[in-house]
C-alpha cells in the first residue's frame, strides 16, 4: 500500500467514524453509502459546467484533458467505486448488531449479498471469520469477474471455497449461473482442497469444487445445495433498481426463501429527504481523485431519477464520466414496509440517520460533516433535507 493510499484510508476511516462512538472504532465505523454525509454540494458554476460537458452523454467515457501529454493510467472504475462508496466493516458491524437484536441465539455465519457488484462486502464477511460463507448475486458479469480476480484473492487460502458468485437477476434467482473460476483459480482450489487433512468440507466448499471442475457446462443456483442464509442484504440503494411494486414483493419473497428456518434477517438501505427529490450534484475529494454523485431531475409521478457516478482525476487531467449510472425509483419507507410484510416477513424495523444538510455543506471542506450522527431505531422521523435508513425485515 502506497503513502497516498494510507492517507486516503485514514481519511475515509475518520470520515465514517460516527456510529456507536462508545464502541471500538474499527468495529463500528459508519457503513457504505454512495450518497455520503461527507460530500460537498457543487457550486452552481461548477455544476453548470459539468452539465454542459455531460450533454448527450449516456455511456461511460474517459475524457483526457491532457491529450498528447504523458499521463498516468487511471484505476479501474470498480476499484474507484469501492474506495469512494464502500465501507464494508461498518456494514458488517451493523448487520451483526441487527442479527443479535432481532434473531439472536447463534452467530450469523451464512450471508447473501444481492445486487453484490464486486462483492466487497461478501469478501469482508469471509475475512472476519473462517467459518463464514457468502453468496453474491448480480447482473453485471464484469463486476463479478473483477471480484474473483481482485477481492477474493485477498481473503486467504480458503477464500474461493467459501464464496459463491452468481450471475443473474434477483427476480429469478433459480436461473442464476455460477461465475466460473479461471483455470489458475481452479488449480489453486483443487490443490487447497486436497491439502485438507481429512477435515469435512462444508456444503458450499464441496459444491464449489464440483462446479469448478466442470468449466464447460453452466451451473445454476437451483442445482446446488447452499447453506440457508442467516442474513440477506441489498445495499447501496439497490432495491431502487426495481421499479414496480410486484417486482419488489417478488424479490422480497425470494430473499425470505433464502433465509434459515431457524431465523434470519433481510437488510436493505434507502436514502431520502427533500434533497433527494430534485437535481443535485455532490462531490467528495480523495487524495488522487474526486468522486461525484449526480442526481438528475426527479419525476414525482413515477418517483424516478437517474443517478450517475463520475470520477475526476486532477493530476492526470482526466474524467471518468458515467462510470456507473442507475435508473432508480425512490421508494418510500412505508411502501417498503408494506411490501416486506406482504412477502411474509414477521416484522419490519427502521434505523435512521439524519445526513448533513446539502445546502449547508457548500462551504464545508474536508470530511468532518456529520461525523457524530449515528443510526437509531425509529418509529417516527420528521422529514429532513437528507437522511439514510436501514430497513430490517425479520423472517
Ligand atoms: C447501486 S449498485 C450496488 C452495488 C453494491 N451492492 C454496493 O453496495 O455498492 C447496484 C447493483 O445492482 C445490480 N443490479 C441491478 N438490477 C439487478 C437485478 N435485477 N438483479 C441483479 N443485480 C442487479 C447492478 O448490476 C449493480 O451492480
Amino acid at each position: 500500500m502506497g503513502k497516498k493510499d494510507k492517507k486516503q484510508r485514514h481519511q475515509q476511516k475518520h470520515s465514517r467514524r460516527t456510529a456507536f462512538p462508545d464502541e471500538d472504532e474499527e468495529e463500528y465505523s459508519l457503513p457504505s453509502s454512495a450518497f455520503s454525509s461527507s460530500m460537498l454540494t457543487l457550486s452552481v458554476s461548477e455544476s453548470d459546467e459539468e452539465e454542459r460537458d455531460d450533454e448527450n452523454d449516456d455511456g461511460l467515457e474517459v475524457e483526457d484533458e491532457n491529450e498528447g501529454c504523458p499521463s498516468t493510467e487511471i484505476p479501474s472504475k470498480f476499484l474507484l467505486y469501492q474506495q469512494s462508496v464502500q465501507s464494508p466493516k461498518g456494514d458488517i458491524s451493523y448487520l451483526q448488531k441487527f442479527f443479535l437484536m432481532y434473531v439472536g441465539g447463534r452467530l450469523p455465519l451464512h450471508f447473501q449479498e444481492d445486487f453484490c457488484g464486486t462483492a466487497l462486502l461478501s469478501t469482508e464477511w469471509l475475512r472476519s471469520d473462517s467459518r463464514r460463507t457468502a453468496v453474491g448475486l448480480d447482473l453485471d458479469l464484469e463486476a463479478l469477474r473483477w471480484c474473483l480476480e481482485n477481492n477474493i484473492n485477498k481473503v486467504g487460502a480458503d477464500g474461493y471455497s467459501r464464496i459463491f458468485l452468481f450471475h443473474g437477476n434477483v427476480l429469478h434467482p433459480s436461473e442464476a449461473k455460477v461465475v466460473n473460476f479461471e483455470p489458475q483459480e481452479l488449480i489453486k482450489n483443487i490443490s487447497l482442497e486436497e491439502k485438507k487433512d481429512g477435515s469435512a468440507e462444508d456444503a458450499l466448499g464441496s459444491t464449489i469444487l464440483e462446479g469448478s471442475t466442470s468449466l464447460a457446462g453452466d451451473k445454476y443456483i437451483r442445482n446446488l445445495s447452499l447453506p440457508a442464509r442467516d442474513i440477506v442484504c441489498a445495499f447501496n440503494y439497490s432495491c431502487c433498481c426495481l421499479h414496480s411494486r410486484a417486482d419488489l414483493v417478488l424479490y422480497f419473497k425470494h430473499s425470505l426463501a433464502a433465509l434459515s428456518k431457524k431465523g434470519g434477517i433481510f437488510v436493505m438501505d434507502l436514502y431520502g429527504g427533500t434533497s433527494s427529490e430534485r437535481k443535485l450534484r455532490l462531490q467528495r475529494r480523495f487524495a488522487n481523485f474526486t468522486y461525484v454523485w449526480e442526481q438528475a431531475e426527479f419525476d414525482i409521478i413515477e418517483r424516478k431519477t437517474r443517478i450517475s457516478l463520475h470520477f475526476h482525476f486532477q493530476k492526470q487531467q482526466k474524467k471518468l464520466r458515467h462510470a456507473f449510472s442507475y435508473s432508480w425509483r425512490l421508494w418510500s419507507l412505508p411502501e417498503i414496509k408494506d411490501c416486506l410484510e406482504e412477502a411474509g416477513f414477521r416484522s419490519v424495523h427502521f434505523w435512521l440517520r439524519q445526513m448533513p444538510d446539502t445546502g449547508e455543506t457548500k462551504s464545508t471542506v474536508g470530511f468532518g460533516a456529520g461525523r457524530d450522527i449515528k443510526y437509531e431505531e425509529m418509529k417516527h422521523f420528521e422529514q429532513q433535507d437528507a437522511w439514510n435508513a436501514y430497513i430490517i425485515g425479520v423472517a
